[in-house]
This record gives structure tokens, C-alpha cells and sequence, in this order.
């Protein structure tokens, strides 16, 4: 048989969503173009479409992969379209269809007992907290993003962030999927079970692959006891070295409850304090480096305020610190936070940026910054370190920005040398070259270069079983070609 041409396949599409659930190029209809679904958060690519879906049923998400793949129509997911690896993106073949699933965004269930709720995947990310925050609950995971990213979004890209030292990535958050299969069966498995070793974990090959095994339509998810009280200092350390000894210490002072410590270079506060409206320097003196911390516990009673400041205290004897601001208050936390969630922005409104989002053994942090600094420092004349990030579970955002003056085009154009030198470094650290971000279509190479073939071989076997005739995601994670 033939394949359908462009009109039969949008008609074949009208049929499952209806007119109101679609918008083409010809039409946009009543919920606006198609413009914002082609192009990426970091305006990387711009592709084509031929629709976007916009699926109100789980029934209508199946139908349309069983259709797309009779068809070999490529299809993409797409949540919040904040991802920074091109993976929500479609191809410039302009046959593709997106498939947004913006409303399938009900909370179908939270259960405070079993600490536990099931959500649709196009719940924004902080309806899903919100959610759990009303029922005295937490849903940890938490990133700059959070007010647009989704949770299709975040379990395809088994999303990080800063509570990732005390709660675990995405992943480690999941207890049940229920995901629309390429050939348009449904797994449903929804259940919130801490224990189950009935065979292989098959809900786990779907988080973190981007979209190219599945289509996932809800999850249940771990809930934890809400958080009541807080302790955040923006502390001056002297070098990363002394931030990891101080991650130590403090890990072992408050039993283990630092649930976010981040490392912050002064060139951020800079560019913050800079860029960003209502964003201050923390402290009098500029000094190199800085860390973000908290501590947290679910009780509100615990004195958590008072054994930061003790540590504190003490790393300041011992020179870990030079000088620290302990917030006193909801508004200087929220400060502080601003301040260290605004620096992709701040980054952005700078000027040109070359981005590494890179994970090291903590242990080796320190000694990963120095080589790559004095890399930079040789071999990239026109470019800023700026190098932040959730230090406390190894993952730095080692990043550089144009120097004031130079060049957009020629800072750019070193992009693959650049890179090439950190992630060989990286791969030196026994760390990785990409800890929270993912592939898409940005790293695909990067993926072939630096994952052991039989890891590549088994991937692309269960990419082929999953997904035989290749219309899941085309391009991203893996060659297809
Ligand atoms: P999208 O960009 O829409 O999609 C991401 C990938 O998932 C694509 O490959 C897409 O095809 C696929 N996909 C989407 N929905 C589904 C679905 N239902 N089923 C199958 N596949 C699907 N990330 C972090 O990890 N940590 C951070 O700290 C962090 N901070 C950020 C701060 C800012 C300011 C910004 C803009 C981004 C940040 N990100 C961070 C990146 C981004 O927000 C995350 O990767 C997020 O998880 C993406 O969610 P999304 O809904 O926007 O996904
Ligand atoms: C962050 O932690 O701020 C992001 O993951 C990094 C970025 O936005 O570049
Ligand atoms: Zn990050």
C-alpha cells in the first residue's frame, strides 16, 4: 500500500482527536499556532510539523500511535518544552506530529496514608507539589523550571535538580507508569507498591528515554512528609575543596538532613545581581566561590537554624568558610534561592553560552575544577568560566559565557573543541557528560562516543523491540538512520 499522503494522514488524525484537538498548519484553531511547539527552551533547532495532537483521553493517545505506526508517521512527545537537548523538538521533514500532552493534567488520586499520588502526565510540575504540599505532604523533586516543565517531561528526562542529594532523581521517585505503547497497546501499572519483584522492572526503561520507547501517561509517584522546618545560609567558601569538606561536615552534623547544596562562582552572583531584577549580593565582601545550603526536617520543632549556624561556626574557625548570611526569614530564603535559580537566565542575557552538564564523583569535584579551569584558562581566551550546580550529589553545570566584548560568532564556533576537551576530561573523572539533561538530538553523538558498545548495543536492541518500525521520537537518543 502506498503511504497516506499529508491529507489523509491529518484526517486519519481528525477521526481519534476531532478538530478541536488538533492544530496544523492550515488551521491553528482556537488554542493558537503551532510556532511555540517547533522550537526548543535554547532555540537550538527549529523544526516542522505536520499537527500538533493535543489528546484529552488516554484512549486517544493509544489510538493515535496504533494509527501513526501503521502508517510510519514520526511522532514526538512534547510536555512543557523546556528540555535543553532538542528532544521535544520534531525533525524539519515537517511529516512528524507532535503530541502534547498538556491536558491529560488531572491528579487522578493522592493518598496521604500510603504516601502516595498518581498524576497525569501533562500536570505541570508544581500543581503536582502544590498538590502534595495541601495534604501535608512533599513531592521533592524541584527545579528552575518547575512552573512549566511537566511530568511526562521530567520522567523522560529523569529530571534532577536541587533535592537530588536527600531524595533522588525522578527515577528513584517512581512507583508505577502507565505508558501508550508504539503499537498502541497500553501498559498500565499504576500501582503504588514499595515492594514487587515479579520479574524485569519494565517501568524503568521508560524514564530517562526521552520519549523513544513510549508515550507515558501517568505515573504514581512517592510522597514524603511535608517539610516544616528550614535552615538556608549562602555561605563564601574559599574554593570548591573546602564546599565538598563542608557538604561532608554538614551531612554528618544534622544526620543526614541537608536536602540541597549547591556551588555557586562569583561570576554568577555577578551576572544575578546584573541581569535579574530585585536579585542582591547576600554579602558585603566578594569573595570566590560560595555554597547554597539547607537543611531541612518534617518536624517543626527540630532546631535546625541553630545546628546550621553551629556548623557553620565551626567551619568558620577551621577557614571551610569565610563568611556566611543565615536567612531569618520565608523572604531571604526565597532571596538566596532567586539568586542560584536565575543564573541560567542571568547566563542567557549575558550572552553567547556553551553548556556541560556533567556529574563527577563529589570526592573529585574539586580536583575535576582546577584541570578544567586551567583548561579554559589556556585554550579559551574569550570565554568565562561559570561553573554552578548541585555539587552535593556530583553534578556541575561547568558552563562558560563570552567575555564582555568578544565575539557571539567566534566564541560559538569553539563549541566542539570546547566541548570535546571537557567531556574527555569528564570521561577522565570516571564522571559522566550528561547527569540531568539528557541526550535528545543535542548529545546523540556524544552518546555514541563515550557509552561502551555493549551498552549502546543493548539500548538499540530494546529501542527495536519496543519500537520496530521506528516512529517513536525519531533521532533522539539514538541514530535512527
Ligand atoms: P519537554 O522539554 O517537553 O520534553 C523533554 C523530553 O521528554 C523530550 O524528549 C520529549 O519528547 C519527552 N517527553 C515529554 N513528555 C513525554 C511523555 N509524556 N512521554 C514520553 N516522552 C515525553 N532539568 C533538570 O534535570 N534539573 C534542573 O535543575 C533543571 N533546571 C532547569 C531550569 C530552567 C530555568 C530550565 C528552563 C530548565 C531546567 N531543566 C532542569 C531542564 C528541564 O526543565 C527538564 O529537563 C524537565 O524535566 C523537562 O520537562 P518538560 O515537560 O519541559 O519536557
Ligand atoms: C540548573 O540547575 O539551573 C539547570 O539545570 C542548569 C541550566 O539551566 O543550565
Ligand atoms: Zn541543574
Amino acid at each position: 500500500m502506498p503511504p497516506l499522503t499529508p491529507a489523509q494522514v491529518l484526517s486519519g488524525l481528525e477521526r481519534i482527536l476531532g478538530t478541536e484537538g488538533m492544530l496544523t498548519a492550515q488551521a491553528p484553531g482556537p488554542r493558537g499556532d503551532l510556532e511555540p511547539y517547533l522550537t526548543d527552551h535554547r532555540r537550538l533547532y527549529h523544526g516542522r510539523a505536520l499537527a500538533v495532537a493535543l489528546p484529552r483521553t488516554v484512549a486517544q493517545v493509544t489510538e493515535l500511535l496504533a494509527f501513526c505506526n501503521g502508517q510510519r508517521v514520526g511522532v514526538v512527545p512534547q510536555g512543557g518544552n523546556t528540555s535543553y537537548c532538542g528532544g521535544a523538538t520534531p525533525d524539519e521533514s515537517g511529516r512528524q506530529i507532535i503530541v502534547s500532552l498538556s491536558r491529560l493534567s488531572r491528579i487522578r488520586r493522592l493518598d496521604a496514608l500510603d504516601y502516595s499520588i498518581v498524576a497525569e502526565a501533562g500536570c505541570v510540575l508544581a500543581d503536582i507539589q502544590r498538590a502534595a504540599d495541601e495534604a501535608q505532604r512533599l513531592f521533592p523533586v524541584s527545579l528552575g523550571s518547575e512552573g512549566s516543565c511537566q511530568l511526562g517531561g521530567n520522567l523522560s528526562t529523569n529530571a534532577g535538580g536541587i533535592h537530588v542529594l536527600r531524595y533522588g532523581m525522578m527515577r528513584d521517585l517512581v512507583l508505577g507508569l502507565e505508558v501508550a505503547l508504539a503499537d498502541g497497546r497500553l501498559l498500565s501499572s499504576l500501582g503504588t507498591l514499595r515492594k514487587d519483584n515479579t520479574g524485569y522492572d519494565v517501568k524503568s526503561l521508560f524514564l530517562g528515554a526521552e520519549g523513544t520507547l513510549g508515550i507515558i501517561t501517568a505515573a504514581s509517584l512517592k510522597l514524603f512528609p511535608k517539610l516544616r522546618a528550614f535552615a538556608t545560609a549562602f555561605a563564601a567558601v574559599p574554593d570548591p575543596r573546602a564546599a565538598v569538606a563542608l557538604l561532608a561536615r554538614l551531612r554528618e552534623a544534622s544526620g543526614d538532613r541537608v536536602s540541597s547544596f549547591e556551588l555557586i562562582p562569583r561570576i554568577a552572583v555577578d551576572l544575578t545581581t546584573r541581569h535579574i531584577p530585585g536579585v542582591r549580593d547576600p554579602l558585603d565582601v566578594s569573595r570566590p566561590w560560595y555554597v547554597l545550603c539547607e537543611l531541612t526536617s518534617a518536624r517543626a520543632a527540630d532546631p535546625m537554624e541553630e545546628l546550621l549556624e553551629q556548623s557553620l561556626a565551626g567551619a568558620l574557625e577551621d577557614r571551610l568558610v569565610l563568611d556566611a548570611a543565615v536567612a531569618r526569614n520565608a523572604r531571604d530564603r526565597a532571596a538566596f534561592w532567586k539568586l542560584r535559580e536565575t543564573i541560567p537566565e542571568a547566563q542567557r542575557l549575558d550572552g553567547g553560552s556553551l553548556k556541560h552538564d556533567i556529574s563527577i564523583p563529589v570526592g573529585s569535584i574539586a580536583d575535576f575544577i582546577e584541570h578544567g579551569s586551567r583548561w579554559i584558562a589556556a585554550n579559551v581566551p574569550d570565554g568565562r568560566l561559570v561553573a554552578y550546580g548541585h555539587v552535593g550529589d556530583g553534578n556541575l553545570h561547568f558552563n562558560l559565557n563570552q567575555a564582555p566584548a568578544a565575539d557571539r560568532t567566534a566564541f560559538l564556533a569553539r563549541e566542539e573543541a570546547v566541548k570535546r576537551a571537557i567531556h574527555d576530561l569528564v570521561r577522565d573523572f570516571g564522571g559522566s557528560f550528561s547527569a540531568e539533561h539528557g541526550i535528545g538530538r543535542l548529545k546523540v553523538a556524544e552518546l555514541e562516543r563515550y557509552a561502551a558498545p555493549v551498552e549502546l548495543d543493548l539500548m538499540r536492541t530494546i529501542k527495536h523491540a519496543l519500537d520496530p518500525n521506528g516512529i517513536l521520537n525519531p533521532g533522539k537518543v539514538l541514530r535512527t538512520d
